[in-house]
Formats: structure tokens, sequence, C-alpha cells
């Protein structure tokens, strides 16, 4: 298994991807990680992720028995400066930050650029640079601006690059984590979908013993892969509830509780007017996720306690889990409280289970398939558990939901008419709390502002926004603003994440 030590990248969770893209395990950590925990999970590589740090403002406090020789370690960025620092380099602040593509030059006789070609075009994203390498350690890579930018220390364990090989602009990046992990550190390509699968259930298995469990099923991918595994590991003792928050897509309830009612053992509860009057007037987009999350709960807890269960499983994934812990002010730091994590109450009254909470919504998706999970389940766009109530910008009524509903079926529609819905990562309809004049049939209209948000993402952690054709955003603008009652105009969202999220709220 592979260590990624997080300081702060936005990039983190990209290397923990790659690296399990090529079958090795791998999982992110604090940089307080101590290495005796390390070494429980029997892991044999660290990769030290990039930063927004600078090492002359302090280095973040981290166990620097990593460097005991234990470990094969790579630097990547901050990771390599850090190395620099360490072993008494210099790193100083660079004049200029150098970003974007850079021609780099390697030494192909080192076994980590095997292979590569003589100039390879590599992801730089730096200030600070490394001006001496440390004690024992050899420069082997230069680009034309940085003169050290790739370097080894002399034992051939410890590796530091000054550019991302896990983003894709770097050409030849995968071949240099491919090198890395398979011919330095020598470590064997055996985890994959059916071994992940073994270990969830057996994770269950001893978890959740003899006892009754339940689970929340929205019809997304996470929470339906996770029903039927846990429909086929408990048995009758597994209860599957749908919830209809009043907040769902339309014709979205009909369909999921057709499919799963002849898979699984389910209930389905109609709460739409409990959710709005919780949601009654509250406008904070943070609020809106809080009360959506603690809703949930209360309603699980009831269903809980009828049914007996101790334990509530989640389909919460690794990004929601990084994205919700407040480690240390990067990136990576808290951005929106996700309600499956952020939004649980402090005493709960039943145990959790999450087995994904280490995958990826792509890892999800190849068990999906393992498990035969149908298509249109597991190709359908990402929905956020607070649903609608988060695309529509402010408070939130029964007669909005009916507006954005309406509107969102168009959106679908039109991207699914242009074939365009399984290369786009989500296509929808956001409500925004402001009317604008229009005219229609000669006469002034003074209506709501829909907002199309259409974006393609491998992971959901960044984003760009799609350049769809002018035809496709026209037939959704005009059929929207002829079909939706209260809606006279409609504007295309042209931000990619970061600096925007994908969602609004
Ligand atoms: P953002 O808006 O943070 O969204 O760029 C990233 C991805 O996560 C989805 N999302 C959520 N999923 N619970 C979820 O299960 C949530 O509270 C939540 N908020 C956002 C969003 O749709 C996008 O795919």
């Amino acid at each position: 298994m592979v260590g990624v030590i997080d300081f702060g990248s936005q990039y983190t969770q990209l290397i923990a991807r790659r690296v399990r893209e090529m079958n090795v395990y791998s999982e992110i950590f604090l940089p307080n990680i101590k290495i005796e925990t390390l070494k429980e999970k029997d892991i044999k590589a660290i990769i030290l992720s990039g930063g927004p740090g600078h090492i002359q403002k302090g280095i973040y406090k981290f166990d620097e028995r990593i460097f005991d020789g234990s470990f094969y370690v790579l630097g990547i960025c901050y990771g390599m400066q850090l190395i620099s620092e360490f072993f008494s380099g210099k790193v100083e602040e660079g004049k200029k930050r150098e970003y974007g593509k850079t021609i780099f030059y390697p030494d192909r006789k080192e076994e980590i650029f095997n292979n590569l070609k003589e100039k390879t075009i590599v992801w730089m994203s730096h200030w600070d640079i490394v001006k001496k390498t440390g004690k024992n350690f050899k420069i082997i890579g230069r680009t034309e601006i940085s003169p050290i930018t790739a370097i080894r220390d002399k034992n051939k364990k410890i590796y530091g690059l000054q550019f991302h090989p896990e983003v894709t602009h770097t050409e030849e990046g995968k071949k240099i984590i491919s090198n890395f992990l398979f011919k330095i550190c020598k470590l064997e390509p055996t985890w994959n979908y059916g071994i992940i699968l073994e270990k969830i259930k057996k994770e269950i298995k001893e978890k959740v013993g003899d006892e009754k469990i339940i689970c929340g099923l929205s019809g997304g991918v996470d929470s339906s892969t996770l029903s039927l595994i846990l429909q086929d590991v408990c048995k009758e003792k597994s209860l599957s509830i749908f919830v209809d928050n009043g907040l769902l897509r339309k014709g979205e309830k009909e369909k999921i509780v057709k499919w799963f009612q002849k898979k699984v053992n389910l209930k389905y509860i109609d709460a739409g007017e409990i959710f709005l009057k919780q949601l009654k007037n509250v406008a904070d987009p943070e609020k809106k996720r809080k009360i959506i999350g603690n809703t949930f709960i209360k309603i699980f807890e009831k269903e809980a306690k009828e049914f007996g269960a101790k334990f509530l499983a989640q389909g919460t994934l690794y990004p929601d889990v990084i994205e919700s812990i407040p480690a240390f002010g990067g990136p990576t730091a808290r951005i929106k409280t996700h309600h499956n994590v952020g939004g649980l109450p402090e005493k709960l009254k039943f145990s959790l289970v999450e087995p994904f909470r280490f995958l990826f919504k792509d890892e999800v998706r190849k068990i999906a398939k393992e498990i035969n999970i149908p298509d249109f389940i597991i190709n359908r766009h990402p929905f956020p558990g607070p649903g609608l109530a988060v695309r529509i910008i402010g408070s939130v009524n029964k007669h909005l939901l009916e507006i954005l509903g309406e509107a969102d079926t168009i959106v679908e529609d039109e991207i699914k008419k242009a074939s365009l819905y399984n290369s786009m990562w989500q296509a929808f309809a956001v409500l925004l709390p402001i009317k604008t004049v229009g005219v229609m049939g000669d006469k002034r209209t003074y209506e709501n502002v829909i907002a199309i948000r259409v974006v393609k993402s491998t992971d959901g952690m960044t984003a760009d926004w799609a350049k769809i054709s002018y035809k496709v955003l026209d037939r959704i603008s005009t059929r929207i603003v002829n079909e939706v009652r209260g809606v006279n105009r409609v504007v295309y969202d042209i931000t990619s994440k970061p600096p925007a999220t994908i969602e609004w709220e």
C-alpha cells in the first residue's frame, strides 16, 4: 500500500487515484500521521503532496522518521522542497511563479524516468524553488528555468519532483508514477474491484454481525450499490429506505422504487411536507444543508427504532470525507458541508457503516458493474444529497420546486437528445432568486431566471464548464421559456471549478 501525505494540495486526491488506477491501494493521511500507523497499515511507499505553504514560513509538523529509510518516498512540488530542506539543502522563495506546461529534461538513465522522451512536457505550479539539493542528493532532471527540477538520494529511496506527475497535463506523468511504484518500490499491482468488493462485504459482516441495519437509498450509484451489497450480506436483516424529501428530480422516485422493490427489502417514505416545513424561509446554503441532513437523520432514527436496527449504512465517498475534514487551511479544507458527512448531529442513536469512505465515485461505478446494476443507475449524473434545495438559490417552496423541476427535466432531455449525457459529469438547471423583465406576446413579463450548468469532470473535485454547441443551448433556452411557466430568461454558467464549485450552493 502507498500512503499519500496531504500538505494541502488541490491535487492530493489525484495522486491517490493515479496510484489506485495502477492497481496499488493508496490512502491519504494528514501530516501528523505517525510512522507506527503507517507501518501497521503495511505501507511501503510514501508520496508527499504539494501544498500552498512556503517552507521558509515554517514546515508543517510531520513525523520525521518517514525519512529514516523504512519507506520509499516521493516528494511532489512542496514535497520535494520539504525533502530538500530536511536534508539541509536550500529552498528559496522564487521571484516569479512557474505555472503551466514546461519542457522537462529528465536524466533517462534513472529508473524513475525509464522510457521517457528526451524532452517531455510537465505541469508546474510553484513559487518556491530548490536552490541547493540536500546532502547526498543527486539532480536527475531540469527545465530551462529550474536547474533543480528532479532529485534523488544516493540510496535510491527518496525522490523529489518539482512538477506534478499526477495531472494529465504532464504528458508522461503516468509513466513516472508507474516507474516509481513498480521499478523503484517493486510493488505488485494486485488491487482490483473484486478484491474491494470482498473486503467491503467482510467489513460489513464483521461490524454488523447478526444485528439489523438500515440504509438510505437515494437511487444514486453509491447508495444503490450499497443497498444491494447489504441485501446480499445481511439478507432480511437489512432494510433500504427511500425517503422522498420532495427535493428530487422529476420522475426519479417512480423509477427507483420500481427497480429496487424487486431486489431489496425496501420501504418508501413520503416526507416532502416535513422537509419543506423545516426549510421554510431559510436562505443560507449551509443552514439548508444542515437542516436537510438533520431531517434525514431524524427519519432514519425513527425507522431504525421501528425496525430494531443498530446500524445505519451510508454511501459516503472519499472526496466527501476529505472535503469535510477541517484540515489545516489548505485547499483541501472544508468547502461545503456535504449532507451525509458534516450534517450529522454530534450524538447518533446508531452506529454508522460507511464501507465506501475510501473509494472514489468511478471506483464505486466499477463495483456497481461487477454486481450487475443497470446502466440507467450507474451512468446517472450525480445528484447532491440536499437535492434541488441547493439549486434554488435562497429559500425553497413548492412553487419554486415545481418551476425548477420542469426546467431541469428539459435540460436533461435536450442533453440526452444531443447525445451529450454520458460525456458530461452533470447537466442541470439552477433557479435564481431574481426576476427580470421580458416581453412575450406583446406583453411585459417580470419572471424568474434559470441558469444552466453543464460540466465535465472525472471525479467532481475539479470541473470544466462544458463548451456545448449554441444549437443545444438555444433549444434548451427556447423550450424552458416556452414550456415552463414563471421563467422568462435563461443564462449559461461559464465558470469552472475552481474557482467556482459545481453546485451553486
Ligand atoms: P461541488 O458543488 O462541491 O460538488 O463542486 C461536487 C460534487 O458533489 C456533489 N455534491 C454533493 N453530493 N451530498 C452529496 O452526496 C452533498 O451534500 C453534495 N453537495 C454537492 C455535486 O453535485 C457534485 O457532483
